[in-house]
């Protein structure tokens, strides 16, 4: 682990059948389809380069997994040396996807980014606090208007009590966003979970492990952020980015 104890290694999830946004997915993965003027994948993967996260793995998984090959490559267009891959056989959920990087992350912590996922600002603020914590796991979470499409956290004099994913009737305000990070105990935590009622295994369930130990940590994401997972979020997506880009450009010339 370097000495400033903020992560060096990255993962990013991509695999999922992307059912929600068909027939757009029936004959590729969701992560290639495009967010304004590059495919969802080049988001959270520039999100993890821009905290200086060098050492990335993207799990990958359905029919269309050796296009991420033929589209990043070595990462060159980040400016990465390599990328690593994997793949993730069936729809078993985030958490065992991210299972599939134990080997990867060799007992360091990590940073997971959700290949939907897109945030118009850094996370360099929040990788320093969690490389203060002397263990545990730090969450993003962000107001939004439709909670329940989200994993929700319940809040308790500011501390988080309980996540719930989608819950129909949630007890705050906020999103769990797609942004986790986590020390080496995640691998063992997901060797312990059953599958949910979906069939997956759920990311929020290893929240509520970290919650148990009293080792679950949180901030509030600064700037907008939206997933991209359905018709409505990846318009809202593109336009967000679209306008970002926009406002870059008039600033520029
Ligand atoms: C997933 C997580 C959920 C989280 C969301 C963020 O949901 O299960 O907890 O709030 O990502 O994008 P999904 O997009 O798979 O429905």
């Amino acid at each position: 682990m370097p000495s400033d104890n903020l992560p060096r290694k990255g993962v990013v999830l991509a695999g999922g059948l992307g059912t929600r946004l068909r027939p757009l997915t029936k004959v590729t993965n969701k992560h290639l389809l495009p967010v304004y003027d590059r495919p969802m994948i080049y988001y959270p993967i520039q999100t993890l380069c821009d905290a200086g996260i060098r050492d990335i793995m993207l799990v990958t998984g359905g029919d269309s997994a050796g296009d991420f090959l033929r589209l990043l490559g070595n990462g060159a267009a980040f400016g990465l040396n390599d990328i690593s891959y994997t793949y993730q056989e069936g729809e078993g959920g985030i958490a065992d996807a991210l299972r599939l990087c134990e080997h990867f992350a060799e007992g360091e912590r990590i940073v997971v980014v959700l290949g939907d996922n897109i945030l118009q600002m850094g996370i360099t603020p929040y990788l320093r606090n969690f490389a203060r914590q002397a263990s545990g796991a730090r969450i993003l979470l962000k107001e939004v208007e439709d909670a329940e499409r989200f994993g929700v956290p319940e809040l308790e004099n500011d501390r988080i009590v309980r996540i719930e994913e989608k819950p129909a009737q949630p007890k705050s305000r906020y999103a769990v966003t797609g942004v986790y990070m986590f020390d080496r105990r995640v691998f063992d935590f997901i060797k312990k979970l059953t599958p949910s009622q979906r069939g997956e295994l759920e990311i929020a369930d290893v929240h509520n492990r970290y919650i148990a130990d009293g080792d679950l940590y949180y901030d509030v994401l600064q700037g907008w952020w939206s997933d991209a997972g359905t018709f409505e979020s990846l318009f809202r997506a593109t336009q967000l980015v679209a306008r970002a880009r926009r406002a870059s450009d008039t600033t520029s010339a």
